[in-house]
């Protein structure tokens, strides 16, 4: 038994690998990450040692870095590896359409060659586009992207429903809410407002801070993903939601409760070009078919989410000053390198 996780350094990716070998402690999983920014190898500390696990470094987006990581009869290959941050793919959508729609087409097609049994694509509510009040987006709905980096998520689930349709593969997508929780990079909304909050500096809110997001605790997500990849029907989609849909402004007014600080800490700034409105997925399918519901409420997860932050100012420091990027030659550069010989 193997498993195969792209972008397993990075937020929900490191939380999967962390949860897994926990769940499975005597089964291969193999870390594929490219270390871009976003890959953060201190996130995988708790289990980097461990005999199941296996970290290779490579590109999506490169079938010879895939062909050479990926073991023949793998079990499954599950697929995080993307660039996240929509900001950033407003201000250059390349490298988001050459790791997100090509990186998984290369992955799609070395799925095939090596047999692989399930592939399970980590997607987005964002691909359904900016939901009126009252709407919800159902797995059945028309896809309707508005940032590059939705766009390009959509792009790669039509990649992913061909190669099923097509080559019979037995592929399962999963469309998740906004995630928060540890171990996210400081440019998310959250960890930079707890961040930005406990150095008294402002939090910039977008506009007019009433976009609607529907929050989950990573860990929950994880664990909707793990019953997916183990339950889920051949080539169906799931839904994931927290069941905590709320204005920007009203949640980083429960931050500010929470951590205690002034309100005159919120500041308005120039809105994010084409910024969607609402998101909100109906996800009743993976309530009814697999028994998932959410188990953290919001104001409980937000306080432990802080109570983690604070506890790894450190972390926090080296995310933020690019410290991180020097783990993996520190620590992993020749402990795999002999691990690998
Ligand atoms: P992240 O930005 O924290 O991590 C991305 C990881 O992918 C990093 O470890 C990075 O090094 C790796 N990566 C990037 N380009 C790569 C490449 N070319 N080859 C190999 N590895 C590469 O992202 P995240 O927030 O953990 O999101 C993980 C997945 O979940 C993404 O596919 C994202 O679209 C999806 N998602 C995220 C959220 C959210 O709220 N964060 C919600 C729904 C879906
Ligand atoms: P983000 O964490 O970037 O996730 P996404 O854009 O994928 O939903 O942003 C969450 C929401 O918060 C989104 O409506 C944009 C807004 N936002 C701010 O108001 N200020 C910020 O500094 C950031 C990063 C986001």
């Amino acid at each position: 038994m193997a498993i195969f996780v792209t972008g397993g350094a990075g937020f929900i990716g490191s939380e999967f690998v962390r949860q897994w070998v926990r769940r499975y402690p005597s089964q291969l999983i193999i870390n594929f990450d490219k270390l871009t920014y976003a890959g953060n190898l201190e996130n995988l500390s708790p289990v980097e040692n461990h005999p199941a696990y296996r970290m290779v470094r490579g590109d999506v987006a490169e079938p010879e870095d895939v062909r050479a990581a990926l073991p023949e009869d793998c079990d499954a290959i599950v697929h995080f590896a993307a660039e996240s941050h929509v900001d950033r793919s407003i201000l250059s959508a390349a490298e988001f359409v050459r790791t997100n729609v090509l990186g998984t087409q290369v992955l799609l097609d070395a799925a095939r060659e090596k047999r692989v049994r399930r592939f399970l694509y980590i997607s987005t509510d964002e691909v359904g586009g900016s939901i009126p009040p009252g709407q919800y987006f159902r797995e059945d709905s028309p896809l309707a992207p508005s940032s590059p980096y939705a766009a390009s998520k959509a792009a790669a689930e039509h990649l992913v429903r061909a190669a099923a349709h097509t080559f019979g593969l037995d592929a399962v997508i999963t469309r998740t809410s906004n995630n928060y929780g540890p171990y996210q990079f400081p440019e998310k909304l959250i960890p930079l407002a707890i961040a930005n909050i406990r150095r008294g500096k402002p939090v910039p809110v977008y506009g007019d801070g009433l976009q609607v997001r529907d929050w989950i605790h990573v860990s929950d997500n994880c664990r909707a993903l793990m019953l997916v990849l183990e339950h889920g029907k051949p080539g169906a989609t799931y839904h994931i939601g927290g069941g905590h849909e709320l204005p920007n402004l009203e949640l980083l007014r429960l931050l500010l409760k929470i951590m205690d600080a002034p309100g005159s800490l919120l500041t308005h700034v120039k809105d994010r070009l084409g910024h969607d409105r609402r998101y909100a997925v109906d996800w009743s399918r993976i309530r009814n078919e697999l028994g998932w519901t959410p188990e953290i409420a919001l104001e409980e997860g937000l306080r432990s989410t802080v109570a983690w932050y604070d506890s790894h100012s450190d972390w926090v420091e080296r995310a933020t000053s690019g410290e991180y990027r020097t783990y993996y030659e520190r620590v992993y550069g020749m402990q795999y390198a002999q691990r690998q010989n």
